[in-house]
């Protein structure tokens, strides 16, 4: 599988949500490949997206593991037990879960290297907030949370990195998708030059994607793909985005 565009649906879903969203999504997906593209419910539901996903090559994942596989954890999920409901990867270091939840970069190479344990692909999600980009901190802040979050991280067999500068996301607002080009080819010679063992796979960029302005960050060449948010709460709008994406990028 090479994950491409993955739907991050956020505390978002319910049954009759779920089914809906394929309805939509499959009235106006017209390729028939579907191996690029991922959804990360919330974990309650990565079973229901299973079965409704069963005949499709849709990958799931999750938004978030624990840094422990077992143990007195109340309110946990494991990267084994994702992984046991046949799911694929994870998201790791959301800026919402660095903000809301206090997740320190310890706590995310922890999860890495957890992921990577039970075979779920790591989705390691990196950004700069509003002052650090004005500050034109953009560059030392990703290079640092790569090198925190990777730290002490075995070979990794597929890693993919989600650029979401924290200002953009929600925001309607976005880089320059040249900007956006450059910071990617930072982020895959950061982690070739520092990380040998780690294979990364893709680097998406993620914040206020949506089908009007995808075009123009996948004609980049070091945009591999994205990670939606908003859009991605819609099938039908998720759909328009895949098509774009398989257009520019097969
Ligand atoms: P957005 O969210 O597409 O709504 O900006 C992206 C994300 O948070 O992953």
């Amino acid at each position: 599988m090479s994950l491409r565009l993955i739907a991050n649906w956020k505390l978002n879903g319910s049954k009759e949500f779920n089914q809906k969203w394929f309805r939509d999504f499959f009235k106006s997906y017209k390729v028939d490949d579907l191996s690029f593209l991922g959804i990360a419910p919330p974990s309650i539901y990565i079973n229901h997206l299973i079965q409704l996903t069963s005949d499709h090559n849709i990958a799931i994942g999750s938004q978030n593991i624990d840094i422990f596989s077992s143990g007195a954890r109340t309110g946990e999920i494991s990267s084994s037990m994702v992984s046991d409901m046949s799911a694929e990867f994870t998201l790791i270091g959301h800026s919402e879960r660095r903000e809301f939840f206090n997740e320190s970069d310890d706590e995310i190479a922890s999860k890495i290297n957890e992921a990577n344990k039970s075979s779920l692909i790591p989705v390691l999600c990196i950004g700069e907030s509003d002052q650090e980009n004005l500050n034109n901190q953009t560059h030392s802040v990703l290079q640092a949370q790569i090198n925190k979050g990777l730290k002490g991280c075995e070979t990794i067999n597929s890693l993919i990195i989600a650029y979401e500068p924290i200002w953009a996301i929600g925001s309607g607002k976005t880089p320059k998708s040249n900007e956006i080009n450059s910071i990617h080819q930072m982020i895959k010679d950061v982690v070739q030059s520092s990380f040998p063992k780690v294979s990364l796979k893709a680097v998406l960029y993620g914040g206020s994607v949506n089908s009007e302005n995808a075009a123009s960050f996948f004609s980049e060449d070091a945009v591999d793909g994205a990670l939606i948010g908003g859009a991605s709460l819609n099938g039908e709008e998720f759909a328009l985005i895949a098509n774009i994406y398989k257009d520019l990028k097969s």
